[in-house]
């Protein structure tokens, strides 16, 4: 396994990764909360704050993806997926943990991100490693913190 930076070439394989999953998992992928076709646009859209990261295999196949951005004390998580099949399987949390090293590299005190309220994997995976509910940022999403 093998942790890269996303760049245009791994294209189409990151949109297979994305149609493995199921359409509850593309929703709770998706910012607005609606499935639509932009949701490999929307991962992959290179600004200067994104780093986007992918988790390859030996035979290079994504098995984990997310971006982050560096927000000044804690850092912003987004777009974490694994494909449906290879879930529960520990490369989540391998992706997790070049994070969480990645933001400590660069001097982050922690890391944030939004989980929808009905996603009960995403959010038992969070918990895991430490992250705890701080607020609903509207009726449907909550924000999760984790401090170093
Ligand atoms: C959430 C997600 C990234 C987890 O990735 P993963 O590779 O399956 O997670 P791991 O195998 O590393 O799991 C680590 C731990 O998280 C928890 N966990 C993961 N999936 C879980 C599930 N379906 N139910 C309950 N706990 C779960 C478990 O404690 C697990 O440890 P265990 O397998 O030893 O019990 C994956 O399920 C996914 O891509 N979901 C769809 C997209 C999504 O919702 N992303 C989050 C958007 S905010």
């Amino acid at each position: 396994m093998k942790i890269k930076e996303y760049t245009t070439y791994y294209k189409n394989r990151l949109r297979k990764a994305i149609d493995t999953l199921s359409k509850e998992s593309r929703i709770n992928l998706s910012t607005t909360g609606v499935e639509t076709d932009s949701i490999l646009f929307s991962l992959t859209t290179f600004s200067t704050h994104w780093s986007n990261f992918i988790l390859l295999d030996n035979s290079n196949k994504i098995i984990a993806f997310s971006r982050i951005k560096d927000s000044g004390k804690l850092f912003e998580i987004q777009g974490f997926f694994v494909p449906q099949d290879l879930q529960r399987k520990g490369y989540g949390s391998h992706l997790m943990c070049f994070l969480i090293g990645y933001t400590k590299g660069k001097k982050g005190k922690g890391l944030t991100l939004e989980v929808r309220k009905g996603n009960s994997k995403g959010i038992a995976f969070y918990k895991t490693f430490g992250f705890k509910r701080t607020r609903l940022k509207d009726l449907e999403v909550y924000g999760m913190v984790l401090r170093f």
